[in-house]
This record gives C-alpha cells, structure tokens and sequence, in this order.
C-alpha cells in the first residue's frame, strides 16, 4: 500500500483527486468507482475544478458507485442516486446514463445485485475506485465480518454505520437498515483504489486496516492484498500509524512525478 500522510483534509482532496485524475488520463473513456459520504466531496470538488480548466474531460468516462439504501425513495435527496447526482454527475459533467447506482428499489434486490456486478464487468471493470472509510472500517457497505470474496449483494448495516449516518437524516428511525453494496470481492477488481480518510474518528479504522492484521473485522484490510491501493489521509486520521515517519519519508524521497500534490 502507498500511504501518504498529508497536513490537512484540503491537502488529502487535492493529492487523491490528482492521483485519480492522472489513472483517467491513461484512458480515453475511463471508468470511476464512487463513493459517497463526506470524505470524498473534496476529491469531487477539485476535480470539478480540473473539468472546469479544462485539465480533464470526463464526458465519456463510465462510473459505477458503490452502494445504495434499500427502502429509500431514490427521489429522496439523501439516496446514494440523488447524491451522487448532486455531488459529482452534474459538477463533473458526466453523461448521467453512464453513471450507475445499485437500484435499492428494485423488488428483486438480489437480481439487481447480480446485474450490477455483471455491468461493471461489462463496462471492462472500474479503472480507478474512489473510497472512504467507516469508523468501523468498512468500505463501501461491506461491515465487519463481510467476506473478502463478496460481490454486489444486500447487507445490514451496524447500529455503528446507522448511528455515524444519522447526521443526513433527521432522526436515527430515518436511517435505512439495509443496503445493496459492491462486495469487497468486486471492490479488489478495481485497478486502482484511492482511499481517503480525515479526522480522528477514523484513526483506529486506518491503523488497523493498513497496519494490522488482514482480517474480516476491519474489511478495508483487504486492500492490503490489493495491488495497487494508494491511502491518503490528513495527520488526525494518520494518528494511530507506527510507522507515519516512514510512510512521511518514501513519500517525501518520490521522484516528482511520482507524487500527486
Ligand atoms: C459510501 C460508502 C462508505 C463511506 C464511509 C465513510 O458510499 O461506501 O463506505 O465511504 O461510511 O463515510 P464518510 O465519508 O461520510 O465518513
């Protein structure tokens, strides 16, 4: 894993949206996996800003998010598909029939799973997936003890995700139970992963996935296995990392072009 450990959250926006922004360049029609939540929207708001200057063109990339409430109304304005309209459909300029969510309305959920990892895989597979990561270390929705070789399929979501949610909704009750979620098996096909994290509430999620043990409690340890995950995170979220000099030292002895900032 390359871990880079920046000053601050603006900083954490600006070196993953230039990491993401250099693997869509690679293609002519690149396909982004998304995340929601906040960690990513300063990902979103620089590359809006590249697609405004003109340093990026995305109208023909693909993008697939990761996850979608069961049992929420997708005209609802905190349903993944509003969302990821708002927050990167439209500021991105993406043609919206080429951005995807998992259809969490669907009344056979598990079909709607099994199409949604069949497009993906269609689509050629996602280039570059954009991740945050839960106080309990879940990616995307897959929750401790979620099995590393999952696919797109329904979970339960913890009383811990429900409970850190319930700040977009108006009360706890709101907070939907279950969700569709890319499973962690279809997460790990990804050819890049960004995972960003900022603030402390996230330092013992990122100490125990990118240093701990690689285990079902902590699912973003998968990545460890991953080949090419990069981990940005600001000095509140890198605080339980034993070995931050080091991470602050490979990045800083990087040739420039090996460096996003
Ligand atoms: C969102 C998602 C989740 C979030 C995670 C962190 O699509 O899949 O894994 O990335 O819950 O959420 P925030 O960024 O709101 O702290």
């Amino acid at each position: 894993m390359e871990i880079i450990i920046c000053p601050d959250a603006e900083e954490v926006g600006r070196v993953a949206a230039a990491k993401v922004a250099r693997v869509c360049a690679g293609s002519e029609a690149p396909v982004l996996g998304l995340a929601t939540g906040s960690s990513p929207l300063a990902i979103y708001a620089d590359l809006q800003r590249m697609v405004a200057e003109g340093r990026l063109d995305l109208s023909r990339a693909t993008a697939f998010a990761l996850d979608e409430y069961v049992g929420l109304d997708p005209s609802h304005p905190e349903s993944y598909r509003s969302v990821i309209h708002r927050t990167v459909t439209e500021p991105l300029s993406l043609d919206p029939a080429r951005v995807h969510v998992p259809e969490g309305s669907a009344q056979d959920l598990e079909a709607a799973a099994a199409d949604y990892d069949r497009a993906i895989r269609e689509a050629g597979g996602v280039d570059v997936q954009i991740l945050g990561i839960g106080s309990n270390g879940h990616i995307g929705f897959n929750e401790p003890t979620s099995s590393f070789a999952s696919r797109t399929r329904i979970k339960t979501l913890t009383a811990r995700t429900r409970a850190d949610n319930q700040r977009f909704f108006d009360s706890l009750d709101q907070v939907p139970t279950h969700c569709l979620t890319q499973g962690l098996g279809t997460i790990m096909e990804a050819d890049h992963v960004v995972l960003v994290a900022q603030g402390s509430a996230k330092a013992p999620a990122v100490a125990a996935s990118v240093e701990g043990p690689v285990s079902s409690m902590w699912p973003a340890s998968v990545l460890q296995h991953h080949q090419r995950a990069t981990v940005v995170v600001d000095e509140a979220a890198a605080a339980g990392l034993r070995l931050a000099d080091y991470y602050r030292e490979v990045y800083a002895g990087k040739p420039e072009w090996q460096r996003f900032a």
